[in-house]
C-alpha cells in the first residue's frame, strides 16, 4: 500500500472515469505526458489503483519566483474517495517531489488541497467544459 511510479497507460481508466466522464478518451491524454521529465503516481491498495496524480517539469513564475513543478490529473477512485486516501498520496508526493509545485486546482477541491499544504493565488478562472479553478501552489518555506 502506498506511493508507486507507474507507466502513463495505469492512470488513464481514473482520467477518465473521474476527470473526463463521457468524454472521449483522447481527452485524457494531457500535453507533456511523454516528456522525459514527467512522472505519472499512483496510490496503490492490494494491487489496486485508487488514486493518480501526474507531476510534470513546467515552472511558473510567482512574483519572480519560478515554482518548478505542475500536478496534474489528480483523482480518487469514486469508491474509495472521502477516506483521506488522497491526502496521504498528496503527502508522499511531496515528499517524492521534494520540490515546490503548483496546479491548476478544481474549486471543489480547493479546500482538500488547502488541508494538505497549498495556498490558491489570484481570483478564479474559468477552464470551459470542466468548470471553475484556481490556481495553488505549494506554501513557501524558508528557502523557497
Ligand atoms: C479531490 C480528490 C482527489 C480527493 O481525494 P480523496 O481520496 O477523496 O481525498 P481525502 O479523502 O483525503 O479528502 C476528501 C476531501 O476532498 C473533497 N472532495 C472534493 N471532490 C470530491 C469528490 N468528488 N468526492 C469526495 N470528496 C471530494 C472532500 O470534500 C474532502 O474535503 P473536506 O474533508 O475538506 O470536506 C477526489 O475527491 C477526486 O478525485 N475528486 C474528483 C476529481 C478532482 O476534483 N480532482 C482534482 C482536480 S484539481
Amino acid at each position: 500500500m502506498g506511493l508507486q511510479e507507474v507507466r502513463l497507460v495505469d492512470v488513464i481508466s481514473l482520467r477518465h472515469e473521474v476527470l473526463r466522464p463521457g468524454q472521449a478518451v483522447e481527452t485524457c491524454y494531457f500535453e507533456g505526458d511523454d516528456a522525459e521529465t514527467t512522472r505519472h503516481y499512483a496510490w496503490v491498495e492490494d494491487g489496486r489503483v485508487v488514486s493518480i496524480a501526474t507531476v510534470m517539469e513546467v515552472g511558473r513564475d510567482f512574483d519572480g519566483q519560478t515554482v518548478p513543478y505542475q500536478l496534474r490529473g489528480m483523482a480518487t477512485d469514486p469508491a474509495f474517495s472521502g477516506r483521506g486516501i488522497g491526502s496521504s498520496f498528496l503527502q508522499a508526493l511531496h515528499e517524492a517531489v521534494n520540490n515546490s509545485w503548483w496546479c491548476n486546482a478544481r474549486a471543489i477541491a480547493v479546500r482538500f488541497y488547502e488541508r494538505n499544504g497549498l495556498v490558491t493565488v489570484g481570483d478564479a478562472f474559468d477552464i470551459p467544459g470542466i468548470g471553475p479553478h484556481y490556481v495553488m501552489r505549494t506554501k513557501k518555506t524558508a528557502g523557497s
